[in-house]
């Protein structure tokens, strides 16, 4: 058993509870959003945000039943992130299938992840916890900001790597931390022990997206799940890009700031090329490794369970990752 699936196994149980939540939740009158909803929450997802709720929980030794309402509600913010994010980015595929927007087009998907949000909200009530409810509510924000940034950021070749790391920090890493630090909060862990949860999830989930945007010019549609290109296509500056642009011939920057001032997959074979030439994939990616050792490090001190192993095993996985 990989150390991946030695960290799902332990949770399980827990996790299907968390998934039965999720289809109950989703339940509407309404046609569509069952249609569609169940279509997205069913479509194969990794599960990864629920899952470090109940690993951050379990590794301070949580005994209650609350983790998994939080775990639901952060999977359901995650997706309506996602069904926004696809309209936003025009995306096409996603886990490996049409995305709910190519299917029932942008007007659906929009308020489909409004219901998603919203039924989020009337969850967290349930947990009956202010502090809770500020964390989420915060998170969902910052999310927000960052997909506004990033739109800022869109078709201008200026963008620095300090405005593209704001920008991942807030668009996805802060769910991570919100995930892993609430598993803290739940356990009335002391100061010391919630700042390292939510270290471990802010680092674990920039190294995610470092490699998310590396991925977007390496990987394969197939393993991904998810049409190569798509950043370029529109004219998003990911970190491979700003490196390329900064460190290639003329012509490379040439050509690199052109597609992003136009967005377009037109010159995708040169650029691929100037990505791997500049050694952008492999700078974009040892940021990623450094993120992840900080992840890592975040959890020195907790002890040492078979629930800190998993969380450990995740901050490599997120690094090594292909899908
Ligand atoms: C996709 O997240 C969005 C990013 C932050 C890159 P995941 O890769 O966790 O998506 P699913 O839920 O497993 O499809
Ligand atoms: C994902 O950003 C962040 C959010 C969904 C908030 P991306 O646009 O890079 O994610 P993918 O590549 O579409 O999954
Ligand atoms: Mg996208
Ligand atoms: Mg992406």
């Amino acid at each position: 058993m990989t150390a991946l699936e030695k960290a799902k196994a332990l949770i399980s149980d827990d996790m299907q509870a968390v998934d039965q939540l999720i289809g109950q939740r989703l339940s509407s009158d309404v046609v569509l959003i069952n249609q569609l909803g169940g279509y997205i929450v069913n479509s194969g997802g990794k599960r990864l945000r629920p899952q470090l709720v109940l690993l951050a929980a379990g590794a301070l030794d949580y005994q209650g039943q609350k983790h998994q309402l939080i775990a639901a509600i952060i999977e359901f913010i995650h997706t309506a992130t996602l069904l926004h994010d696809d309209v936003v980015d025009a995306s096409e595929m996603r886990r490996g299938q049409k995305t709910a927007n190519a299917l029932w087009g942008n007007e659906a998907s929009v308020l489909v992840g409004d219901f998603l949000y919203s039924r989020a909200f009337e969850m967290m009530v349930e947990a009956d916890s202010m502090r809770i409810m500020e964390i989420l509510a915060h998170a969902t924000n910052t999310i927000a900001e960052g997909e506004v940034l990033q739109l800022l950021n869109c078709n201008d070749p200026d963008t620095t790597e300090a405005r593209y790391l704001e920008v991942i920090h807030s668009k996805t890493a802060k769910l991570f931390q919100a995930a892993t630090q609430i598993g803290a909060v739940l356990t009335d862990s002391d100061q010391a022990t919630e700042q390292a949860m939510a270290d471990y999830g802010m680092h674990l989930g920039t190294a995610f997206q470092l490699i998310d945007d590396v991925l977007d010019y390496s990987a394969t549609s197939k393993e991904l799940g998810k049409n190569i290109g798509d950043d370029l296509a529109e004219g998003k500056p990911t970190l491979p890009l700003i490196y390329a642009m900064n460190n290639g011939s003329s012509e490379q920057t040439a050509i690199i700031r052109d597609a992003i001032e136009n967005s377009g997959r037109d010159n995708m074979p040169a650029i691929i090329e100037a990505i791997e030439s500049t050694g952008a994939i492999a700078y974009t990616a040892s940021c990623a490794r450094k993120e992840a050792d900080k992840a890592i490090k975040a959890l020195a001190k907790i002890t040492n369970t078979p629930y800190r192993e998993a969380l450990l095993a995740l901050a490599e996985f997120s690094v090594q990752r292909s899908f």
